[in-house]
């Protein structure tokens, strides 16, 4: 089993994808540190599921968006099972809404969690990983490399995400530490329901996306529980895109004949 002997701390590994990134890792035999804001139930839910595994479960309630959060988790992680080789940085919060439509609250809880969080939940990670080399992987999203409604505050938040995450790669390669993202496209969880209209992502996802459906937990937990991995020891600080072929090509029959009058159309002014 690749990850046997290991302890990987994924926060937010209690549902959604970090809770199959965490199944995935103990399916392969690490130990698991899981992080959770408030939803105890589900985080004792996989907690018992993953000990029927024979692996060994620690379960921290802290709210990471806080600094004195992500102290506290380190606490318990030092009293508890008090070993790290693999990161994953998955918790998240967004607030959305348009550039001039957003005030300095929305923009601060977004950037405190999507960047803040992450780089002092990674330097407290540190003393750990450093130990034997370790990995981080931090999940992303496809709004940071492309534009959708309403979402520039997660988007952008995690653009610089992506980025400290290639410092990371960068600067602690010396300790042996491997840091790259996966950046998924619209995933089935609870978060879709943050849209104004969440139906629409999933309709959007399933007709525009070369794999013809939405996207599942499972799909991005196979990007980023390899990108954990020593299969992809020759990757470092990239973000792997990851959204079930949405980006890939236009199809402008259907979309002249949604938008274009043709007759209206002159090659020198547009239409
Ligand atoms: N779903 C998508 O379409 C999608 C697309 C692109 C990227 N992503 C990214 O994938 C990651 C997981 O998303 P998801 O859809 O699986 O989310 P989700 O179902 O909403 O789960 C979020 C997880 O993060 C935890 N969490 C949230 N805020 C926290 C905080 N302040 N402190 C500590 N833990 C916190 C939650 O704990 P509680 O359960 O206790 O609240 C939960 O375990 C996020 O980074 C997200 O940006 C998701």
């Amino acid at each position: 089993m690749e990850f046997a002997g290991k302890v990987a701390l994924v926060t937010g590994g209690s549902r959604g994808i970090g809770l199959e990134i965490s199944r995935r890792l103990a399916q392969g035999g690490a130990d698991l540190i899981i992080g959770y804001k408030k939803d105890l139930e589900n985080a004792e839910k996989a907690k018992a599921e993953f000990e029927a595994l024979g692996r060994r479960v620690q379960l921290v309630q802290a709210d990471l968006r806080k600094p004195a959060g992500v102290d506290a988790l380190f606490e318990e992680v030092a009293a508890g099972l008090d070993q790290i080789d693999i990161l994953v940085l998955n918790a998240a919060f967004g607030t959305m809404g348009e550039v001039l439509r957003m005030g300095r609250a929305s923009w601060r809880a977004s950037y405190d969690t999507n960047v803040l969080s992450p780089m002092l939940t990674a330097k407290g990670a540190l003393p750990w990983l450093k130990r034997k080399g370790g990995v981080i992987t931090a999940t992303s999203t496809l709004g940071a490399h492309t534009a959708y409604p309403t979402y520039v505050a997660i988007g952008s938040s995690k653009a610089a995400m992506e980025t400290l995450v290639k410092y990371m790669a960068f600067e602690w390669a010396k300790y042996g530490i491997r840091a790259n993202s996966v950046a998924a496209g619209p995933v089935e969880t609870r978060a879709i329901d943050w849209f104004r209209d969440g139906d629409a992502v999933r309709i959007f996802t399933a007709k525009k996306g070369l794999a013809g459906r939405m996207g599942l937990p499972s799909d991005i937990a196979d990007v980023a529980v390899w990108l954990c991995s020593q299969q992809s020891h020759w990757i470092w600080g990239q973000s792997i895109v990851a959204e079930g072929g949405i980006l890939c090509g236009v199809d402008y029959d259907d979309w002249m004949e949604e938008n274009v009058d043709r007759n209206e159309f002159t090659a020198e002014g547009g239409a």
